[in-house]
């Protein structure tokens, strides 16, 4: 029996809506044919967006979506991709497989499609072999509402009024990919490449993104802080609102992966315990991130975070194409669970990537489409979005296959909305055992509960020929004694309880 203490009357803070967000790059087929077919496909799109896919993603509820990588993004030259499409100049997407880039999706088509998920805006910028100019201009053209070059340019291209965009990074990984540059070298750049990202709509300022560590990369997050906060006045907190961080989970390591479908229940554990170090980083980095930001004013932003498995057998080993089973979704609950519970510090987090690539909430094929295990766990969690986190605490056992990866049979996250429900959201971790649960509350007494499940064999995925293998079922065999409410989790399972 595990018993789950929640202290309602205990709030903890705002759970950010961006906690829930996504990242699309272009890379293999998240973008072309996973989000953008053209207007002339045979596939059902509004504008070129493929209708299925944006329907789904809204009844997701997407908050926010980062574009164009990534590596990617530091290869970006945007100027490449506006215009009459005939005209876009193509290019070698070098990262991603050395496929012919085309442009034809590029800053418009950017915008369209968030405006069509009804999300905010997040676009990284070129600061590995882009220049400052470049990154002012894109800028400038992006959000600039009076007269200029850029705004001229922008309404020649057909669009008369600025856009808003919410979340600007400046550069991706400089620490690789994105110019292999030392903390304090990238650090200079940042000083430089950020004062030129003007805020034209002071209604709307761009919260500023300045590139993190790669998983405990401390004295990458410690080098980029001291050099940002040398001689920066304490109100401009080393001139950012926002420090990324990037952590995958390999569960047999970044050479091996390991298959994506075929695996043991050691690796099972392996994985869930993998997922679960996220923790140990957002607390580690952030005691970083305290001795120069001690009142938490700069965000925790894991905009790339997801399982990343080998890819799927005959596809292009560029292209990062993985099928995803009940243990991403596992990974998936776990992760949204630990950065709601330190909401306090993590203000955004985007998984990788959207559709078709690494640990996707939508997997196509031509025409067709399937939601995965990882879509149904965010959206079983869309109720933790912009809700405020609960005091909760879970009394379990810890279980594995082996000492190294030892992990807490349940876990969860608590928050309430403004609606005055209150959403928990828990999983058993167990590759085999069900577990009887005791849920407590401080003072509450239940008048309402209501409850989803999502559970399935640890292996079980959904395909192109059985895209119903797994999926949301409504739950509801709760006995409840006074204020306390009694249930059995399924092994392997991810569930939503909603009370009030
Ligand atoms: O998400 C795939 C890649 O992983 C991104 O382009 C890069 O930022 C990271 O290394």
């Amino acid at each position: 029996m595990a018993k789950l203490v929640v202290n309602e009357t205990k709030e903890l803070g705002k759970i950010q809506e961006e906690i829930y967000g996504h990242f699309a790059e272009h890379l293999g087929r998240c973008i072309y044919e996973g989000l953008y077919v053209g207007e002339d496909s045979v596939i059902p799109n509004r504008n070129g967006m493929r209708t299925d896919v944006v329907e789904a993603l809204k009844e997701m509820k997407i908050p926010v979506l980062r574009w164009p990588g990534g590596c990617f993004a530091d290869e970006y030259h945007w100027k490449d991709g506006i215009g009459p499409k005939e005209n876009r100049k193509k290019m070698i997407n070098t990262h991603w497989g050395g496929v012919v880039e085309d442009n034809s999706f590029g800053t418009h088509e950017f915008m369209e499609l968030c405006e069509q998920l009804g999300c905010k805006t997040y676009i990284n910028g070129n600061l590995g072999s882009g220049t400052v100019q470049e990154m002012s201009e894109w800028v400038e053209y992006l959000t600039f509402d009076g007269i200029s070059p850029m705004a001229d340019l922008r309404k020649r291209n057909g669009h008369e009024k600025a856009w808003k965009v919410d979340y600007f990074g400046v550069g991706n990984e400089n620490w690789g990919c994105g110019g292999n540059m030392t903390p304090e070298h990238y650090a200079n750049e940042y000083r430089r490449y950020q004062t030129y990202v003007r805020n034209y709509n002071p209604e709307h300022p761009i919260y500023k993104i300045c590139g993190g560590a790669n998983v405990d990369d401390y004295s990458w997050t410690k080098g980029v802080l001291e050099t940002t906060h040398r001689n920066c006045l304490p109100a401009f907190h080393g001139l950012m609102d926002g420090l990324s961080l990037h952590y995958y989970v390999h569960p047999e390591g970044w050479e091996l992966k390991g298959s994506a479908t075929d695996f043991d229940e050691q690796v099972w554990y392996k994985t869930l315990a993998k997922a679960i170090y996220i923790e140990t980083l957002i607390k580690r980095h952030s005691s970083v991130m305290d001795q120069y930001d001690p009142d938490k004013k700069i965000g925790m932003i894991v905009d790339e975070w997801g399982c990343w498995f080998k890819v799927e057998p005959g596809t292009n080993p560029g292209f990062l194409y993985q099928q995803n089973t009940m243990r991403d979704a596992l990974v998936a609950g776990i992760s949204l669970n630990i950065f709601n519970k330190n909401c306090d510090r993590v203000k955004m987090a985007n998984i990788a990537q959207m559709v078709n690539v690494l640990q996707s909430v939508i997997l196509t094929e031509g025409e067709k489409m399937v939601l995965t295990p990882t879509y149904h766990v965010f959206h079983m969690y869309q109720k933790h979005q912009n809700a405020t986190l609960l005091e909760s605490h879970v009394v379990t056992e810890k279980i594995g296959a082996s000492e190294e990866y030892m992990v807490p049979k349940i876990h969860e996250s608590v928050s309430k909305g403004e609606d005055g429900w209150i959403t928990l959201t828990i999983s058993n971790l167990s590759a085999n055992a069900n577990e009887r649960m005791e849920l407590i509350f401080s003072d509450l007494k239940v008048k309402e509960i209501t409850g989803q499940i999502l559970s399935a064999p640890i292996h079980a995925h959904n395909t192109f020929e059985a895209p119903e293998t797994v999926g949301r079922k409504n739950f509801d065999k709760f006995e409840q004694n006074g204020n306390v409410i009694c249930f059995t989790l399924p092994p392997h399972s991810v569930m939503e309880i909603r009370v009030r």
